[in-house]
């Protein structure tokens, strides 16, 4: 079974799958830089959730075409996709702690973790330009543009408070493209039926909306431990997510929208911030939100034959809206 993810029921269908993809991801750096080889081993020894490999193993299941160093490729693909992008955002957000491990940028610096993310990246399209369908390499490529799309939204944001449709525009970029991608490309990869290829598609962007809602919602209410990150982080920075907008839109304070997109905050006012927001319905609303996309996302389901793997997807997605990490 996959380390850390042991008590997780969804992994053990694809468990063999998953060892060797965490295998292959601990050799990436092997032959590179040594900063590259132990920035890697830095990465890639505490492992994260793995959801996103998981989806494609799973995903590629609905198809009869089982070419298992294919879907390999893909898993990694997107794996490396997705840590290089989070490589670059803790250099954006300042951050200092992921997975509950100092970041890259935290151990050796900025400029460090600027071309590990870069080499990253390019290990991810050597892989994604193997693959035998070119439509999936290009959903491959997509998926980067939507993550960079996302993440210049963010920070090129007006300091204001976005409404909730923008919110949701920015986090089905920068997130739930990521999770449609694994979902459709791996079905693609299988030689699925059009329907399920959709079917899968609509459940990765449902599933990623879920999850970065509650990654948002976490940011705020979690346990530091936990969650692996600071907590406070997006309040900190002035960047405003689905929590907050319906913690302003719950209020009668017409400060707060203000105080919470002013950048800079001292630990005082962050502190009262984070308990105004807890003692609103914000959090509440958000996670009823969150519940809606994973209802959506299970609906989509129906569409697939009844098996194992669908189980296993099911149960992805509760485990997404009942996180703690
Ligand atoms: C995390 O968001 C950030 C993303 C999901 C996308 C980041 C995208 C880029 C930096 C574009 C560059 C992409 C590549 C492939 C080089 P968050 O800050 O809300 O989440 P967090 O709390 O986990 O940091
Ligand atoms: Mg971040």
């Amino acid at each position: 079974m996959v380390t850390r993810g042991a008590e997780r029921t969804f992994y053990a269908p694809v468990d063999a799958e998953l060892r060797e993809l965490q295998r292959r991801l601990l050799g990436v750096g092997d032959g590179g830089h040594p900063t590259f080889a132990a920035a890697v081993q830095h990465l890639f020894g505490s492992p994260g959730k793995l959801l996103r490999p998981t989806l494609v193993f799973l995903s590629a299941r609905f198809g009869p075409s089982h070419d298992p160093e294919v879907v390999l490729n893909l898993a990694q693909s997107l794996e490396l996709v997705h840590t290089a992008s989070l490589v670059h955002d803790d250099i954006v957000d300042e951050a200092e702690l992921r997975r509950n491990v100092a970041t890259v940028n935290a151990t050796w610096d900025d400029d460090v973790a600027l071309i590990v993310g870069d080499y990253l990246f390019a290990k991810a399209y050597a892989l994604a330009a193997v693959l035998p369908k070119p439509e999936v390499i290009a959903i491959v490529a997509q998926t980067v543009f939507a993550l960079c799309d996302g993440e210049l939204n963010e920070v090129t944001a007006s300091r204001a408070l976005p409404s909730e449709g923008a919110y949701f525009e920015r986090i089905e970029l920068k997130t739930a493209s990521l999770y449609a991608a694994c979902c459709q490309g791996a079905a693609l990869l299988a030689d699925a039926e059009p329907e399920h290829v959709a079917a899968l598609g609509a459940y990765g962007t449902n599933l990623g909306l879920a999850f970065q809602i509650m990654d948002d919602v976490l940011d705020i209410a979690g346990d530091e431990t936990d969650f692996g990150k600071t907590v406070g982080r997006d309040l900190a920075e002035g960047m405003p997510t689905l929590p907050m907008i319906y913690a302003v839109e719950e209020t009668d304070d017409r400060t707060l929208g203000v105080r919470i997109v002013a950048p800079g905050k001292d630990a005082a006012e962050l502190r009262e911030l984070l308990r105004i927001i807890r003692e609103s319905g914000g959090i509440e609303r958000a996670r009823a939100k969150a519940r809606a996309f994973h209802d959506a996302a299970v609906a989509a389901l129906d569409a697939l034959p009844d098996r194992p793997e669908r189980d296993a997807l099911r149960d992805i997605a509760r485990f997404v809206v009942r996180r703690v990490r």
